[in-house]
């Protein structure tokens, strides 16, 4: 990888910075010894919504595709999913921890413009990045709402450099969720793949150009 070529970082939000599965706690408070399962089976059913809207056209936003996964959980779990227990779990997604590798590798990359680019509603990212005292981290929090379609469509990853106003060779983009990061390099973006836990690469003959262990690591692909 050449250090000179990243000129930005642009930052998936969910699952990259932020820990979806930090709401197990509230799950498990609500369904003792299922919290896990459900926040698995959740954020699995939340993205398959918003690849099969994308298929279908009908872009909703992804505040909706969540509260709609919820339900879907919620009836798979045979559990009521009253207004109390909605709005409870909802609000948990605004107050979603950052993974302990998030701050100390942000300020590291705090001299070139750091952006995110997220599937996320504007209310929900703007709430998230706020909460994780982030506000003033980022030049631009940047949502799919904008194009009203979600990852991994071209249309999304474009709306970085332009809002950047740097080329999409030159932008390093960076997520947690493989076929995030497989989508963003078809685009034309420099991708790493941030693989916390070990998981099998996704077999789709388009590679990133880095998988790296940790969000820290990638103050050594800039220079210094
Ligand atoms: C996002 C989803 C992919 O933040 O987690 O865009």
């Amino acid at each position: 990888m050449n250090k000179t070529k990243i000129k930005a970082f642009v930052f998936d939000a969910y699952g990259t910075l932020f820990d979806v599965h930090s709401v197990v706690s509230e799950c498990a408070n609500l369904f003792p010894g299922q919290g896990e399962a459900f926040s698995r089976l959740w954020r699995t059913k939340q993205l398959e919504y918003t690849w099969l809207r994308s298929l279908m056209g009908k872009y909703v936003s992804f505040q909706q595709v969540t509260e709609e996964a919820l339900k879907f959980t919620c009836r798979s779990f045979n559990i009521p999913c009253d207004p109390e227990i909605r709005h409870r779990l909802m609000n948990a997604y605004l107050h979603l921890d950052t993974y302990p590798d998030v701050t100390p590798a942000l300020k590291a990359l705090s001299g070139i413009p750091l952006a995110i680019l997220s599937n996320g509603s504007p209310g929900m990212l703007d709430a998230v990045v706020a909460n994780a005292d982030l506000a003033s981290t980022f030049r631009h929090v940047i949502s799919v709402d904008e194009v009203k379609i979600f990852k991994p469509d071209p249309r999304v990853y474009d709306l970085a450099p332009r809002k950047l106003g740097v080329d999409k060779s030159e932008i390093g983009f960076v997520s947690s969720n493989c076929w995030d990061a497989v989508g963003a390099k078809a685009f034309g973006f420099s991708t790493f793949w941030i693989n916390r836990a070990g998981a099998a690469m996704d077999e789709m003959g388009i590679a990133p150009n880095a998988v790296l262990g940790k969000l820290t690591e990638l103050k050594d692909l800039v220079t210094g």
